[in-house]
């Protein structure tokens, strides 16, 4: 039987933390119920002690769009950022308290400044402390992938026997590799099932090396039963794992990762987009699934295929994640098929003894303008007078 794979939006965090996106209130409320489209699980909106202005925020979302989806907000292992979560989410009807904390050696003596111990019991603390308000906690070790195996899974212990329900696994400066960081998945699943199955274990991935969805995925395979993901991938420095790929890799492989999302993913495009305008972050052109050119097809043998069978080159329709459908890009390597596919849709009849001559006047402006466009075949024929 397959499980369901829950999907952690943190476009409003982790994705608001991106330099030049700063959001002003409105425009996060009118993120938040665009991402609310996509039926996530749950919702990361903010950070509420890091400023009047983010608690304000977190809570508008919480009492806007509270009722429909799990929300939750991130503090650390403090009494005082964890009252500010509460105060700021205790309206949503299924709120969720997210704590982090370090764990690797870098965090624990560099950072924190404190003993492994220390930070044990100050986690559980924390855990324990937030249980008082809500019944959801979940406890993110940062920096967990560089930790020490079983220094994290005492911590682990320590915080699921103080009552948090998520353990989040977080890739924090992207540095892990697919194999590996599957491979540490698997370990900590493995001994949390037998400590208290019902707690869900879930990443955060960081694609500083352009891994953050391949190492998400393979934490699925592994037995993460939960996703941490931004909008379009943005997050700090290169981001975090991209919703919409890793949402979409699950789809595609509902077998192999046994498991599926319940995501609407006709919602994806138009989500991508409205996030990218209101934050004016573009798109790259060649991002996976999102980006302009990911239907758009301009090779010959390509566009040749296509026209036979469009799934010879595409693994998705576009309608799935309701981007327009496939685009045939007209250059000086499309073939005479995908020529006449287009010339017949735009309303041309090219009479069969004259199409040499047509086709080798398209090949010279394609030559010229690299792309050819829909309005430049119309300019084309109206000086070729053997067409209709
Ligand atoms: O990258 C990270 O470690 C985080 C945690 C708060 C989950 O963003
Ligand atoms: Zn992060």
């Amino acid at each position: 039987m397959k499980r369901k794979i829950y999907v952690f939006d943190t476009t409003l965090r982790d994705g608001e933390q991106v330099p030049g996106a700063k959001l002003n209130l409105e425009e996060k409320l009118d993120v938040a119920v665009q991402i609310a489209k996509m039926k996530v699980d749950m919702m990361e909106v903010g950070f509420p002690s890091s400023s009047q202005g983010d608690f304000e925020a977190v809570k508008a979302i919480s009492e806007k769009i509270g009722q429909e989806v799990c929300i939750a907000a991130l503090g650390r292992a403090v009494e005082a950022d964890i009252d500010a979560i509460y105060q700021s989410i205790r309206k949503a009807q299924d709120p969720l308290i997210h704590i982090v904390l370090g764990s690797s050696e870098l965090h624990v003596s560099k950072k924190l400044q404190k003993t492994p111990e220390q930070i044990i019991e100050i986690g559980a603390a924390s855990v324990k402390y937030a249980k008082q308000f809500l019944p959801k906690v979940q406890y993110s070790l940062e920096d967990a992938s560089r930790s020490d195996f079983e220094y994290m899974w005492k911590t682990i212990e320590a915080v699921v026997k103080a009552g948090a329900t998520i353990i989040n696994i977080p890739d924090t400066v992207g540095y892990a590799v697919p194999e590996q960081f599957g491979n540490l998945i698997y370990r900590i699943n493995d001994r949390l099932k037998n400590l208290d199955p019902n707690v869900i274990l879930s990443v955060h991935c960081h694609n500083d090396t352009g891994l953050a969805t391949a190492n998400t995925l393979a934490a699925v395979r592994n037995g993460a039963d939960k996703v941490e993901c931004t909008v379009n991938g943005i997050g700090e420095r290169a981001g975090n794992t991209s919703l919409e790929e890793v949402v979409m890799g699950i789809k595609l492989h509902e077998d192999y990762y046994g498991g599926y999302t319940t995501i609407d993913t006709a919602k994806i495009y138009e989500t991508s987009r409205m996030v990218s305008a209101t934050m004016g972050l573009d798109v790259q052109v060649n991002k996976a699934i999102t980006g302009e050119n990911a239907f758009a097809h301009s090779s010959g043998i390509h566009q040749d295929g296509l026209l036979k069978s469009k799934d010879v080159y595409e693994i998705m329709d576009p309608e799935t994640v309701g981007a327009p459908p496939m685009e045939l890009v007209l250059t000086a390597r499309s073939g005479k098929h995908a020529f006449l596919y287009v010339t017949k849709r735009l309303g041309f009849e090219i009479p069969e003894e004259h199409f040499p001559e047509v086709f080798e006047k398209f090949l010279q402006l394609a030559d010229r303008k690299k792309e050819v466009y829909d309005n430049d075949i119309l300019t084309l024929f109206k000086c070729c007078p053997n067409v209709k």
